[in-house]
């Protein structure tokens, strides 16, 4: 493997974000690129919304191969692009740019990182399964429009803000024909009923970030045979932490991070990412940063 060297052939990628001090793809990615033996670097590049047009040029003439867009460029980021993946225009989002030849190609790779990591690390396929959704926002809709292709059979969408919710029942009848949705007030989450028959239950809400939050679910709603998913990934929330009470099988968003990258990585460099080596060094960083 060995250390890393630059050189003057060295491959450039990175991540646009604003901030983008706690991006921990550089973590992963420089480390599936050593493992990999590629003379390829990823760099952290702070990026105020009033500079992404100047920075998406820059990747094209500094020849750069290939860029991830966070937070709060993923919408922006579009009108600078050559061409959309169908994906990004139907969520109108893009979180990674390949660069063929200064052409500027925009791709969203959540869903299918979600989707992934659900089959591959959770072992879990969502065909012919029913899903109760929280949130609405920019994650939710990525990560339903995949859970759809694959093949579920109901989902119930619950957002603190009903009106979202409504926003992608019409949006999952229009672009992808489905209607077997369900509404339920964020109120009333907790309604036993509702959980008769859930395989899968999402959390694409910010909450669980902060030890203050509120209980999503309540642990007598949840049971041995269900899934739990939780994009949260700085910590472990209350819901994850039932999860792992009750002995239910659950991934955080540690591994869909893991996941949405390898799939960047592939578009980029198009040979498999090193999954397992991905993950180790997010685990190695952690501990030596304490950063939980
Ligand atoms: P993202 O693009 O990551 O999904 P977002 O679009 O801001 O981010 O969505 C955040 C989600 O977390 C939304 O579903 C939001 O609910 P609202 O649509 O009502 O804003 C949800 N959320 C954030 N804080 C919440 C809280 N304290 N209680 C319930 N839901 C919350």
């Amino acid at each position: 493997m060995g250390k890393m060297q630059i050189t003057g052939e060295t491959t450039i990628t990175g991540v646009f974000g604003y901030p983008v001090k706690h991006s921990l793809s550089p973590v992963f990615q420089n480390a599936a690129f050593q493992h990999c033996g590629l003379n390829w670097v990823y760099i952290p590049f702070e990026v105020s919304p009033e500079n992404l047009g100047k920075a998406v040029e820059a990747i094209r003439f500094f020849s750069m191969k290939g860029m991830n867009i966070t937070i709060p460029h993923k919408k922006n980021v579009l009108k600078y692009l050559d061409f959309l993946d169908e994906e990004v225009k139907l969520l109108g989002v893009a979180n990674t740019i390949v660069n063929e030849d200064g052409f500027l190609k925009g791709y969203t790779t959540d869903g299918i990182g979600f989707l992934r990591s659900l089959k591959e690390d959770g072992n879990f396929n969502p065909e012919k399964k029913n899903v109760f959704l929280f949130g609405a926002g920019g994650a939710g809709f990525a990560l339903t429009g995949s859970l759809v292709n694959a093949g579920i059979s109901r989902l119930v969408i619950c957002n603190r803000t009903y009106e979202k919710a409504v926003i992608m029942k019409t949006h999952l009848k229009k672009y992808f024909s489905f209607e077997n949705t369900e509404i339920v007030q964020f109120e009333e989450r907790n309604q036993s009923s509702l959980w008769k028959g859930i395989d899968l239950i999402v959390n694409t809400t910010s909450v669980g970030m902060k030890d203050e939050d509120i209980v999503l679910v309540e642990e007598e709603n949840l049971n041995e045979a269900m899934f739990i998913y939780d994009i949260v990934y700085n910590r472990k929330t209350k819901l994850i932490k039932s999860a792992a009470k009750r002995g239910i099988r659950y991934l955080d968003g540690l591994s869909m991070l893991v996941f949405q990258g390898a799939v960047s990585f592939t578009l980029w460099t198009g040979i498999e990412a090193p999954i397992d080596i991905m993950k180790k060094s997010l685990i190695e960083y952690r501990k030596n940063t304490n950063n939980t």
